[in-house]
């Protein structure tokens, strides 16, 4: 961890287990020459390539991780798993089984804070907010400082409902969620009924340099191939899982549901 470089970094989440995506995303971090990687966890859960795409993972040097809801879902197991982390737990290893149950839920280093969801809760939304008529909006500033009480770094990262986004609180801290490497459309039924959908396919994660005490963030979209992926859902019965990374819709794409 000492040569992590804490001035230029990359920062990834919710792989989901999209080998694919996850490869085209560690191209493009090399290609631009950035050798250390936060990421914020959902490593696996889905039907795509859960144990290949850990791999890569815990292969990678300059990677520190924390863990998402659903690595915590597949290292509890149990008989009321969701389809989605059950396949992901059958196609593990004890050895990555055991990796992810070591991870922890939040972690420091230097002046970045790491999360999932918020401090405080891994399926907690920071930035967005959940309507009763489904819409996932944004939150707003009272609650999403409320939701940063205690965090005394300069830069927190989020990650869990795949959408990119950066706040900056008036005392001048930071908030990033760098969108998701695996998984661009999901559908979800806590607090209420909802689908996210980015409308796009592309593998996305974000870019931070420190400049002074500022950070300059990117949000980079990077094109792949999906069709094994997509592939490998399909094969499974999970059709809108093949749609999601098709094209990053869930409903309103070619074959899909009218959007509600
Ligand atoms: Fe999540």
């Amino acid at each position: 961890m000492t040569d992590f470089n804490l001035d230029r970094f990359a920062v990834i989440a919710d792989v989901h287990g999209n080998a694919d995506a996850l490869a085209a995303v560690l191209a493009d971090v090399d290609g631009l020459g950035i050798g250390s990687i936060f990421n914020l966890g959902d490593h696996v859960s889905g039907p795509l390539a859960p144990a290949e795409a850990l791999a890569l993972t815990m292969g990678r040097a300059g990677m520190i991780s924390v863990r998402g809801n659903h690595d915590r879902w597949v290292v509890a197991g149990g008989a009321n798993m969701y389809p989605s982390d059950r396949i992901a737990r059958e196609d593990l290893s004890q050895a990555q089984l055991e990796w992810l149950a070591a991870l922890p839920a939040t972690r420091r280093v230097g002046d970045v804070f790491l999360c999932h969801g918020t401090p405080r809760d891994d399926l907690e939304y920071w930035l967005e907010t959940v309507t009763p008529e489904g819409h996932v909006v944004f939150r707003g500033l009272p609650e999403i400082a409320r939701a940063a009480v205690g965090v005394d770094a300069g830069l927190a990262l989020c990650a869990h409902t795949h959408l990119p986004r950066r706040v900056d609180l008036p005392d001048g801290r930071v908030i990033l969620n760098p969108g998701s490497v695996g998984c661009p459309a999901y559908e979800d039924v806590e607090p209420y009924p909802h689908v996210v959908q980015t409308g796009t396919p592309l593998a996305t994660y974000a870019v931070v340099e420190r400049r002074g005490t500022a950070w300059a963030t990117s949000v980079r979209q990077v094109p792949y191939d999906p069709a094994r992926m997509a592939e490998a859902a399909r094969a499974a019965g999970r059709e809108g899982w093949a749609r999601a990374v098709s094209t990053g819709w869930l409903r309103g794409a070619p074959g899909a549901p009218a959007a509600r």
